[in-house]
C-alpha cells in the first residue's frame, strides 16, 4: 500500500503537541534517504548557497526552485513537501505571488510553498490562503532580507525589534499561513511567540520550545559548507567521509587495485 502523505490540516494539528520533525532537501537521493523520517521537507533557497555555490539567495531563480522541487517530488511519498519562493517572485504583488505560486505547485506537485516576510507580506499569504495555495510563513532572521537586518544576525534582543518579530508572526499566522518558521530568534521571544499564535511554529535557531524544528540538511550532515551557523548541531560529518572515500578510490586507481576482479567481465 503507497504510504499515507503528511497533509497540511496534519502539520495544523500537531500545535502544542509531538514537535514536527523538518529538513530541507534539493534532490531525489536525499529525498528519498529522509522521506519516512521528517514530517516536513522544504525545499529551501538555501540551495543557492550550499549546492549553487552563490553568495546568499538573492540569485535563485523560480525556474532553479522548480526543478529542485521535481526532484525532491519524484522521492517524497510520506512528507509534506513544501517549495520556498525566491526572492522577487511573491513581493510586488498578491496577483503575482499567486501567479508564480500556482506555476511552483503546477510544476512540481508539492502541496505548498514557503515565503519570507512579517506584517508588509500579510495580505499576500490572505490573498494565497484563500484561493487554495497553503503557506508556510518565515519570519525572524529573513535571509533574503538579510541586507535590510543589517546581515544574518540574531533578532529581538532590541525590544523595537522583538515587539516586530511578535507583529510579524501574529500577522502571518492570522493571514491563514498554516506553520511560520522562526529562524534566528532570541529563545525567550520564539518561545513567548509559539504560546500566541495560532499556527504551529518551526524554529531554526529559535527555540526547544517551538512546535517543530528545522535544519539545513547539509549543514547537520556536515556537507562541505565554508559557513555553519552555531545553532546547528552536526550529526554526521559527510564531507569529511565523502572525501575519504575519494581518496580511497583515487590511491586505488593509481595502484590498478580498482577494479578488482569482481568488477570485470570474463
Ligand atoms: O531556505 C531555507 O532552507 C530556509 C530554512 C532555513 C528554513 O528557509
Amino acid at each position: 500500500m503507497a504510504p499515507k502523505r503528511m497533509t497540511v490540516p496534519g502539520i495544523r494539528a500537531r500545535k502544542g503537541k509531538t514537535p514536527l520533525v523538518c529538513l530541507t532537501a534539493y534532490d531525489y537521493p536525499t529525498a528519498q534517504e529522509i522521506d519516512d523520517l521528517v514530517d516536513l521537507i522544504l525545499v529551501g533557497d538555501s540551495l543557492g548557497m550550499v549546492v549553487h555555490g552563490l553568495p546568499n539567495t538573492q540569485g535563485v531563480t523560480l525556474e532553479m526552485m522548480i526543478l529542485h522541487g521535481q526532484a525532491v517530488m519524484r522521492a517524497a511519498n510520506h512528507a509534506l513537501v513544501v517549495v520556498d519562493m525566491p526572492f522577487g517572485t511573491v513581493e510586488e504583488s498578491p496577483e503575482t505571488a499567486f501567479r508564480n505560486a500556482a506555476r511552483v505547485m503546477r510544476e512540481t506537485g508539492c502541496s505548498a510553498i514557503k515565503l519570507e516576510g512579517g506584517t508588509e507580506m500579510a495580505p499576500t499569504v490572505k490573498f494565497l490562503t484563500e484561493r487554495g495555495i497553503p503557506v508556510l510563513g518565515h519570519v525572524g532572521l529573513m535571509p533574503q532580507k538579510a541586507a535590510m537586518l543589517g546581515g544574518f544576525r540574531t533578532q529581538g534582543r532590541k525590544s523595537e525589534i522583538a515587539e516586530k518579530v511578535t507583529r510579524d508572526a501574529e500577522a502571518i499566522s492570522e493571514a491563514g499561513a498554516f506553520a511560520v518558521v522562526i529562524e534566528g530568534t532570541i529563545e525567550p521571544l520564539a518561545r513567548e511567540i509559539t504560546g500566541r499564535i495560532a499556527a504551529p511554529t518551526i524554529g531554526i535557531g529559535a527555540s526547544a520550545g517551538c512546535d517543530g524544528q528545522i535544519l539545513v540538511i547539509n549543514d547537520m550532515l556536515g556537507r562541505a559548507s565554508e559557513y555553519v551557523p552555531t545553532f546547528v548541531r552536526r550529526y554526521a560529518e559527510h564531507g569529511e567521509g565523502a572525501r575519504a572515500a575519494v581518496a580511497a578510490y583515487a590511491e586505488d586507481v593509481r595502484e590498478r587495485r580498482f577494479p578488482g576482479p569482481e568488477h570485470v567481465f570474463e
